[in-house]
């Protein structure tokens, strides 16, 4: 079922009665990354993904967003379909917003999975490929950067295998309004660093990555797990950043057997 609150394209899927899981995208996706997830997991679970502002179905508005923004965006959802302490589960920017949406309210979410992402904020070299890139997307269109972007994405396996689903990605990818494109790339360069926060995490964390992810390697990711007390840390293997899309069946299977013991 999809609603529309706050303006963004809102996905429900599996009865309301149960416990809720809420799915935020990565960068330059939108929610149908989580296919593969929410068709096994809505069975025992509500599950709830949306189109972050200015990606897949949302609208673009001014283009002027924020992580504050896209975490606010995240609470009203939250607050408007009643949701009892989630789990939040998101994905590289997906991630960076579960990270701050965390250190702004961990009291509402019961459990946290963070997958392929990191809670450093961009270096300078980071800011300056991010300016680089804006500056293609006004000079040569969206498709050129969508392109490069994603193949970075996805390992070798995938993009071997699964050609036709990866030239849709990068298709589907190059469609969005390149607006929304940016404003993303904007609120990235601006966010925090929610590194120091992470100490302070009380609830139960699972940390995902690819083990040939490009974009936040395993041990950074590692590194990071090792910042949470308690956290458990797992490497997917025969996959690059995108770990939920390129092996869904061992994603699966990692964040249902997380999710019974929370
Ligand atoms: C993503 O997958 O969301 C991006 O890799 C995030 C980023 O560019 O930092």
């Amino acid at each position: 079922m999809k609603e529309t609150i706050n303006g963004l394209s809102v996905f429900l899927e599996g009865s309301s009665k149960n416990k809720s899981i809420i799915f935020i995208h990565g960068f330059p996706y939108d929610h149908t990354m989580w296919k593969a997830q929410i068709d096994e997991l809505s069975k025992n679970y509500f599950c709830v993904t949306y189109d972050i502002r200015g990606l897949g179905e949302s609208p673009v508005g001014d283009g002027q967003y924020t992580m504050e923004s896209f975490v606010d965006d995240l609470e009203i959802i939250i607050d408007k379909l009643k949701l009892d302490k989630p789990v939040i589960c998101g994905l590289s920017m997906g991630g960076y917003i579960s990270l701050r949406a965390l250190e702004r309210m961990q009291n509402r979410f019961s459990a946290a999975i963070l997958c392929d992402t990191r809670s450093e904020a961009d270096n300078n070299e980071g800011k300056l490929k991010r300016a680089a890139a804006i500056k293609r997307i006004n000079t040569e269109g969206l498709a050129p950067f969508a392109k490069d972007f994603i193949t970075n994405c996805f390992g070798d396996n995938y993009k071997k295998n699964h050609k036709e689903e990866f030239e849709k990605q990068i298709a589907k990818s190059s469609s969005f309004d390149p607006v929304g494109v940016k404003g993303c790339l904007l609120a990235m360069i601006g966010r925090n660093d929610t590194t120091e926060y992470l100490g302070k995490i009380k609830i139960p964390v699972f940390v995902i990555c690819g083990e040939k992810d490009a974009l936040t390697p395993p041990p950074v990711m590692k590194a990071m797990a090792d910042k949470i007390f308690g956290a458990e840390f797992v490497v997917i293997k025969n996959s690059g950043h995108m770990s939920p899309i390129e092996n869904p069946e061992e994603v699966n299977a990692a964040i249902t057997k997380f999710l019974l013991k929370v």
